[in-house]
């Protein structure tokens, strides 16, 4: 694997807490700072877990992620999403941040995420929304570089409000989420000023709103990797038979 041995092990010697916090607390950070970190939410026999089953992933691609129906069934990916404590908090969090979302979709949509270093040339960040209320990361190897280089998550907090209408979402993203948007964005944005960067520690978890911000991850240092778990919980549309149209259009060949 291509993994920097250095970069492996960053996580606090302390027992883990779980997933517990004040709800108003959590989701004012996030709604002000736009990103909470819950402190030692996972111990350290299962981020050796994801570390051991991604050690199995191909070495030689720059990014994969697995998500979906392939996600779900991962031991470690069922473990954290049968927790009471996460799907309680979750959903106390996303019902205060979003009162009109459908309060039957408890569902958490997971995926475990490689990405290694370095990025590919002239690509643009991959700067995107997701559909969820909330978004949580658990890092599970984070290279050890300078920062910029080191597979931070970049967030322009609540960069969009709840759309109304699903048909706003789709062209806002299919216009936000094309590459010559995304490097007129770079371009134009005030770095320090408009961006939160977050540098993540194994055993964390990080929590913010992943419809409204527009987020990415920094690149990797050559020869590091960057692992992680993604949570998405809460669907803003869920339901909407028009989108699941649009993503089954996106997946055809060809596009
Ligand atoms: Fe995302």
């Amino acid at each position: 694997m291509c993994m920097d041995i250095d970069a492996a092990p960053r996580i606090s010697a302390r027992p883990s807490t779980g997933f517990a916090g004040s709800v108003p607390d959590l989701v004012a950070e996030i709604d002000v700072a736009g990103c909470a970190c819950l402190p030692d939410a996972v111990d350290e026999g299962w981020i050796d877990r994801v570390r051991s089953y991604a050690a199995t992933l191909p070495a030689d691609r720059h990014d994969i992620m697995i998500e979906g129906a392939g996600a779900a069934q991962l031991g470690f990916i069922r473990e954290l999403t049968s927790d009471p404590a996460l799907g309680e908090l979750a959903e106390s969090i996303a019902r205060l941040a979003c009162p009109d979302a459908d309060p039957a979709d408890r569902q958490f949509d997971c995926a475990l995420r490689a990405v290694s270093g370095p990025a590919p040339h002239r690509r643009p960040l991959w700067l995107h929304y997701d559909a969820s209320v909330l978004t949580v990361v658990l890092p599970v190897d984070v290279p050890d570089a300078a920062p910029g280089r080191s597979g931070e998550l970049v967030l322009f907090p609540n960069h969009r409000p709840y759309r109304r209408w699903v048909l706003t979402n789709v062209l806002e993203k299919f216009i936000r989420q094309s590459d010559g948007y995304r490097r007129r964005f770079q371009r134009r944005a005030r770095w320090g000023v408009d961006t939160e960067v977050v540098a993540m520690t194994p055993g964390n978890a990080y929590l913010f709103w992943g419809y409204r911000s527009y987020h990415a991850t920094l690149p990797c240092a050559p020869g590091t990797r960057r692992v992680t778990v993604v949570l998405h919980y809460k669907d803003v549309h869920a339901g909407s038979r028009f989108l699941r149209f649009a993503k089954a259009v996106r997946a055809l060949p060809g596009r």
